[in-house]
């Protein structure tokens, strides 16, 4: 997309029976690393383990996605990406502010997510949304090596518009 114009997409729950083939195809597209194996994200995605995940699609293709999990009362989110082509539309922005706002919705209060301080898109975008460093990791990462950033939000300092459940 890379324009300033609102991404035609809609944001829903990821179903794990229709989508997981295209996360795994983004994830492969947009880390350095291999991402999470398709089995993987089917067991984090486990109902029992509390899977709090959703997509972006355009035209039934899947865009842009966000997986985390529910752990008492917090959000642990895992990963989130905007395929190369779909960035600057504010996506991400949407779809995070969608996961924050269902899960606040299940009782969550609290949502924590790391990154590499290196990565200045993905902190922009958490401190955009809320979020604060509330610790480091040094030498977290390898290839490139770089220190994570923990992030937390706590819904007391910055609560979520209410609306109503998203498409999909
Ligand atoms: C980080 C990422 C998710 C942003 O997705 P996006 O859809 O392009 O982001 P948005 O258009 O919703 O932008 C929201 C805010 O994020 C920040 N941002 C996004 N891309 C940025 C960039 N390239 N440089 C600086 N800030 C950026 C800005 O603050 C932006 O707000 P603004 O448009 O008002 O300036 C995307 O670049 C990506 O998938 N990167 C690789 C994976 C990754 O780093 N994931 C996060 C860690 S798990």
């Amino acid at each position: 997309m890379n324009t300033t114009e609102p991404a035609p997409c809609a944001i829903g729950r990821l179903r794990p029976d229709r989508d997981l083939d295209a996360v795994v195809a983004i994830e492969a597209a947009v880390f350095r690393r291999p991402g999470p194996r398709k089995d993987m994200l089917l067991a984090a995605l486990d109902p029992e383990r509390r899977g709090h995940a959703y997509v972006a699609r355009s035209n039934q293709a899947v865009r842009a996605y966000c997986i985390g999990q529910l752990v008492v009362d917090e959000l642990h989110i895992h990963t989130l990406a905007v395929g190369p082509a779909w960035r600057r539309a504010g996506l991400a922005r949407r779809l995070l502010q969608t996961v924050l706002r269902e899960a606040v919705a299940l009782g969550v209060r609290s949502a924590t997510v790391a990154g590499r301080r290196a990565t200045g898109a993905a902190r922009q975008l958490y401190e955009g949304a809320g979020f604060t460093p509330g610790g480091v990791r040094p030498g977290y990462y390898t290839d490139p090596k770089d220190d994570a950033l923990i992030y937390w939000r706590h819904e007391s300092d910055h609560p979520v518009a209410p609306t109503g459940l998203p498409s999909g």
